[in-house]
Parts: C-alpha cells; structure tokens; sequence
C-alpha cells in the first residue's frame, strides 16, 4: 500500500481511506491554519521518541487553547493503528489537531469539536549523498516568527512564513532556508535546528532564541555530552554559523543532515563531530526500536 489514494487514515478516532475522509469547509485549520501538529518517524513498526512529541503536542495544545481529546491519551495506540493499517515499514505519521469546524469568520466561539487527523505514509529518506556529503543552506531575508507573535515553541499548521522562507532559498539554489530571529541572531531551519561546531564546541541557538525545541535536537544534545563534545548554547549572530568548522541541521525525517554550505561560504568537507553524531543517532534508533 503506497500510493496517496490508497493510505488510510484516522479522522476523528475512524479508520478511513484517505480519499474517504472529508473535512468541513469551515475547519479552522484549512481556514486559519488554526491547528497544530507532529511529524514523527517510524523506523520499521517504532514511531521514534513518540512520547517526547506527544508532550510537545500537549504543549502546543495548551498555549494555543486547542483541545486535544483526552489530552492526548489515546493517540500512541491511534499512530499503531494507522501504522498497522497501512502496513508501513518506515513511516513518516502526521498527527494533526484543528480547533474544529466554525462559522465562516474567525471569531472564536465555545464549544468546537477539534478535528484530530492521524496520517502515515511511506518514509522517504534524503538522498545518500546529501547525507554524506551535506545540502546548500542560505540566510533567508524571512525572519523566523516573532516570539511575542505565535511563538515558535508552538509548532502551528500555519507555516507559510516558513514555507516562503524555503521558496526563497530554493529560488536561490539551496534546500535548507536558515533564519534568523528578529534581533538578527540565527535562529533555525524552516523545518529543522541548526547546529554548527566551531573551535570544537557543538553549538546552537538556545530556546530564547525563538526556535522549536526539536525532538531531535534534544537528541543531539544528549548524545553530544555522552560523547564528551562541550556542547554551547545561546544567542550567536550570523558570523559564528559562517565562521564555522561544520554545520548540521536536524529535524525527525532527516535526522542529522550536514550544510555542505552556507551562502558563498563551504564549510571543509571533513565533518568529524557531525560524522560522529550521525553514527551515534543510529545506533540510538536501533537500540530503541529493539534491533
Ligand atoms: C521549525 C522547525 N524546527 C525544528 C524542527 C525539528 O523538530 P523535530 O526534531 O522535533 O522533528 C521542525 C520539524 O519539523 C520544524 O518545523
């Protein structure tokens, strides 16, 4: 089972092929992107660091005034089912949370059901070679959200600040858009952390930064400091990512992914902290999905 049309889905705690389930046209979602989500991985039938993403949907949930069902008590077995349903080894699951169908305009009135859509399709990994050898990266003139605006800790289905961060710097020749936070300090990916290492230190912005705290990049972090690298975090203006020895973005479906460059600057083709990173963050997924 792979193609889109045939996947099924879980709509509102029901089983449904994809092609079968249908939203309201007045869902807050698709008319305000008024909802939150996850991404999650599943590696063979194990949905990676599920629980850390459940708390972070907790947490969306609570700062946005969504509601999440049960907060949230049934969606570990709902990601099994829909993994199961579709007999998906590897697996790339959305789950996604409206505010739920409303009138026509956005005044919010009480008493919404929320929409809650659990999706998994098949897993498609970067290309081994940008694995290997790293993607372009640029700075984009995007700024990442204002943490006084929707605060980037919430991880919101209305993206399109970051989705024009990415066309920009797909228009500029790189995959990976970099931005900075509205003081001008480097914040992170449209759709990743970033981490940079320079004069040995694994560094990447704090949480004050404005960023999502990324499930991986928690990861990275645990794992640095269990490998003895000195790990900083804080606020870093632009010239300390170009300054650097290696960089690396990180997110749930690409794990750890090398910046072969960042606008006119190539960072040195030998990555050994990244490398290093890399080995230890699949020998974490093996352990913890049992093989
Ligand atoms: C803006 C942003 N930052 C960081 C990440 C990485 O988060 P995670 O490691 O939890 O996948 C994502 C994931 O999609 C993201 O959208």
């Amino acid at each position: 089972m792979s193609s889109a049309a045939s996947l099924r889905v879980d709509l509102n705690g029901r089983i449904l092929p994809a092609h079968r389930a249908g939203l309201s046209v007045f869902d807050r979602g698709f008319l305000y992107g008024d909802g939150i989500y996850e991404t999650i991985r599943a590696y063979g039938d194990h949905p990676f660091r599920l629980p850390a993403h459940l708390d972070r949907l907790r947490a969306s949930a609570h700062r946005t005034g969504i509601r999440l069902p049960g907060n949230g008590a049934g969606l570990t077995m709902t990601v099994h089912r829909v993994l199961t349903a579709n007999r998906l080894a590897d697996a790339r699951i959305r789950i996604t949370v409206s505010r739920g169908a409303g009138g026509p305009d956005p005044a919010l009135v009480k008493g919404l059901r929320p929409t809650v859509l659990v999706t998994a399709a098949p897993y498609t990994p970067p290309p081994p070679a940008a694995v290997r050898d790293g993607v372009r990266a640029v700075i984009t003139r995007i700024v990442r959200n204002d943490r006084r605006a929707v605060d980037p800790v919430i991880k919101a289905t209305s993206l399109l600040n970051n989705i024009l961060a990415t066309r920009e710097a797909t228009g500029r020749g790189a995959r990976e858009a970099i931005l900075l936070n509205p003081a001008g300090d480097v914040a992170e990916a449209a759709s990743a952390n970033v981490f940079w290492v320079r004069r040995g230190v694994l560094t990447t912005p704090s949480l004050a930064a404005g960023i999502l705290p990324g499930v991986t990049r928690a990861v990275v972090l645990d794992l640095a400091r269990r490998l003895g690298f000195p790990v900083r975090e804080g606020r870093f203006p632009p010239a300390a990512l170009m300054g650097a020895e290696e960089a690396f973005v990180s997110a749930s479906t690409i794990e750890i992914l090398p910046l072969a460059s960042l606008g006119g600057r190539r960072f040195p083709a030998r990555r050994p902290v990244t490398r290093a990173l890399q080995t230890a963050y699949r020998v974490t997924v093996d352990a913890e999905r049992g093989g």
